[in-house]
């Protein structure tokens, strides 16, 4: 029986470990995890969701205050078209988020950055262009390209003088995606070094509808494989999405995938950002406990245990720090949510909004628990402590049982030494 490390991901001339940690905002995967997966010689993204944020939280930096000072007039405003980021802050916060990683890094491995479209930044474009840019600059080994079609993401990129040499991906969840991808790219003569296919069961926003559990993703990394087959284009494969096990991920390699992106396992790692009373819901959920609903802004479905604090809570929306999702027009879905039910409470002290979530806010406190379908499966992957807690896995545990552990079986930690 074959076990992940009988097989190895040739990219940017390197031969790596095919395991990819993927990108889990905002700052789930940390840095300390990405640098983990690198050292055991695989893949790890950290991930550019609100990166200012992560950089005020990690280097003491002021960047979302000074934000808010400069708009406090506009916090009561319900029209944000004024609140812009300062571009020349954004570029400063990824330059050291992703500078002071690649600082760190030891091994054979990469460590790639998560970047998603999606947040829009009241400047789409602008945004992103920085976003990437400093990236690069910052000598990122890779980015994958996240949450949207990215159409116009690598013409963004095209100037810089890294770009023919960073490892370029893409994730997307249909062969439509990807061959719009293709086309709308194809002036540009440079193919991505790699296509993550996420399928219906990975964690974050789903590339699907309400309609997600019609899919499978071993039919659509079948399809898309013998797409590319027939136009003769040779691009490495990253299935995602429910890939629990070793034996699941060696189904995917033997089936023709260069590699296999995994995240949910991590989320119970002591490297990983979720604080440890987080972590320990994702041990305690049951099936029942996880649902796909449609209360983030960006209008992609998104999964998540039931319970977290983010469903139906009536934050006021937090543009003037955060604004991260409102669009080329200064309009975010919760603030329209928002206003709706204020409006329709006028003397309520506390208001509740069942439809959409302030994302930023949540996400930036650890309210909203994203997580991937079989979630309720974590609670097999480690030891019950005698106070009915879980013991927390290290990353290299977790990436270990991915590499070589054979069929379906799952290794277990060490048991804790008595005290
Ligand atoms: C907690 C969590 C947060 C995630 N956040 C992101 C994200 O910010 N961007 C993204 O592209 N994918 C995100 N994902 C998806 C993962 O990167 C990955 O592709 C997917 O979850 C793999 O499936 P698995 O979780 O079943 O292993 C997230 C997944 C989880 C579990």
């Amino acid at each position: 029986m074959k076990c992940v490390d009988d097989f190895r991901l040739r990219l940017g001339g390197r031969e790596l470990v095919p395991i990819v940690i993927g990108g889990m905002g905002v700052d789930i995967s940390t840095a300390e995890l990405a640098l983990e997966a690198a050292r055991l010689g695989g893949i790890g993204h950290i991930s550019d969701a609100m990166v200012p944020t992560v950089s005020d939280r990690r280097f003491k930096t002021r960047f979302v205050k000074d934000k808010l000072k400069q708009y406090k007039y506009n916090v009561t405003n319900s029209d944000k078209t004024d609140v812009r980021f300062d571009l020349g802050h954004l570029a400063e916060a990824t330059r050291l988020h992703v500078g002071r990683t690649m600082e760190a890094k030891r091994g054979d491995g990469m460590v790639f950055i998560n970047c998603m479209e999606k947040l829009t930044m009241n400047a789409p474009k602008e945004t992103l262009r920085v976003r990437l840019a400093s990236a690069l600059d910052a000598g990122i080994e890779g980015i994958t390209l996240a949450a949207g079609l990215h159409l116009g993401s690598f013409a963004l990129m095209e100037d810089h003088p890294r770009f023919r040499d960073v490892q370029l991906g893409i994730i997307v969840s249909s062969l439509r995606a990807l061959q719009l991808f293709l086309k709308k790219n194809a002036r540009i003569g440079r193919l991505p070094d790699y296509v993550v296919i996420e399928g219906p069961l990975a964690g974050g926003h789903l590339g699907f509808g309400m309609d997600w559990a019609k899919f499978d993703l071993h039919t659509i990394v079948a399809e898309i494989r013998a797409w590319l087959k027939a136009e003769q284009l040779d691009i490495p494969l990253i299935p995602a999405g429910g890939i629990f096990t070793g034996g699941d991920a060696v189904d995917f390699l033997d089936g023709g995938g260069a590699a296999v992106q995994v995240a949910t396992r991590f989320t119970v790692a002591k490297e990983c950002g979720l604080p440890e009373d987080v972590q320990q819901k994702y041990f305690l959920a049951s099936e029942d406990d996880i649902e796909v609903n449609g209360i983030s802004p960006t209008g992609y479905p998104m999964r998540m245990l039931k319970n977290s604090p983010a469903i139906g809570a009536g934050t006021h929306p937090n543009c003037e720090s955060f604004g991260y999702l409102l669009d080329a027009n200064g309009r975010c879905a919760y603030i329209d949510a928002y206003n709706r039910e204020v409006a329709a409470h006028p003397a309520a002290k506390k208001i509740s909004v069942p439809d959409k979530t302030c994302l930023c806010t949540h996400m930036r406190n650890f309210e909203l628990w994203t997580c991937g379908h079989y979630t309720y499966r974590l609670k097999d992957t480690s030891r019950r402590n005698a106070d009915g807690s879980y013991q927390l896995l290290s990353a290299e545990h977790i990436f270990n049982d991915y590499r070589f552990s054979k069929g379906n079986v799952i290794a277990l930690p060490a048991m804790p030494e008595a005290a």
